[in-house]
């Protein structure tokens, strides 16, 4: 495994002639991340990772200083899972200047995260813009545990006619079903315990669904009800959606997305399940 700092040194080592997956990351891997590069490997000669923790997706009271990191691990593992090129530039690499020119998402951002993170999918939009324009992949690998996210850089691709294949994954998780993710390490004993609970609340969402309740209301009733008995941190949403649309939704049709997030003592928490009125997607 090859490990690149400059974008220049990146492009002039990526070979002509190979078709090329994308695995971009903030880094503190885990095998969440890691699920995606063997998707990649599966479809590709080549597979660069990012690990780039991009500030311009953090608003000012979030937390990018206290953002988990370990690159020496992350060599580890990226190198053991056959990542051939892992980027990992500096900020001033990827900003050298103040941005004149930055992407606006106008849609699917009044609802879920963008309620509560102004200016994040902007953020993430624009280092995403970048990066594929960097690597310039046949094909980039995102988590759908980030669904919002996956619509938003659907949407870029689609809008700015980019050359690359967008390939949703699916949720990798802990035993007792906590989504995996960087955030985790910052909850406490009790708080890891708890939150198994925001898929546990999501599944009985499921469960109502497929029992034959189509009602968007009552379907996040129960989830609600469930949530206020179970989980001890604090709600930030709970929202039942159309997906990728992400439009309200007052029955369930189609393909739709059932999305928790919860603030714990230092950690907030997303999962998400997208069903289609037969099943899980
Ligand atoms: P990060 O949070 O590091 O996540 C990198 C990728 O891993 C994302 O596509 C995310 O959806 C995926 N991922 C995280 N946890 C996962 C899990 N449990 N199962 C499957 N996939 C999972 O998302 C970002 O970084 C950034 O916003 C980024 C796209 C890199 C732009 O800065």
């Amino acid at each position: 495994m090859k490990i690149v700092e400059t974008i220049l040194e990146l492009q002039q080592q990526i070979p002509n002639g190979k078709t090329v997956g994308f695995v971009p990351t903030m880094g503190f891997l885990h095998e969440g991340h890691l699920s995606l590069v063997q998707q990649a490997k599966k479809e590709c000669d080549l597979v660069v990772m990012s690990i780039f923790v991009n500030p311009l997706q953090f608003g000012p009271n979030e937390d990018f200083d206290r953002y988990p990191r370990n690159f020496e691990r992350d060599c580890l593992l990226a190198e053991q899972e056959g990542v051939d090129f892992l980027f990992y530039p500096t900020v001033k690499e990827m900003y050298p200047v103040q941005p004149a020119l930055t992407v606006k998402v106008h849609e699917g951002v009044d609802v879920l995260c963008g309620k509560s993170r102004p200016g994040h999918f902007d953020g993430v939009a624009t280092v995403v813009l970048k990066l594929l324009q960097i690597v310039s992949p046949e094909r980039a690998y995102f988590g759908l545990k980030d669904a919002q996210q996956v619509a938003a850089i659907e949407k870029l691709i689609r809008d700015f006619h980019l050359r690359v294949t967008l390939v949703g994954c699916p949720t990798l998780r802990e035993h007792d079903g906590l989504a995996k993710s960087s955030r985790n390490v910052n909850l406490t004993r009790s708080e890891r315990e708890n939150a198994s609970n925001l898929y546990q609340s999501l599944l009985l969402g499921k469960q109502v669904v497929e029992a034959g309740e189509y009602r968007s209301q009552k379907v996040l009733s129960v989830i609600e009800e469930f949530v206020r008995k179970n989980v001890t941190g604090t709600v930030d949403y709970i929202e039942v959606l159309s997906y990728p649309e992400l439009g309200e939704i007052e029955h369930l049709s189609g393909r739709c997305i059932l999305a928790i997030a919860v603030q714990y003592s230092k950690a907030r928490l997303i999962d998400n399940i997208i069903l289609d009125v037969k099943g899980e997607f």
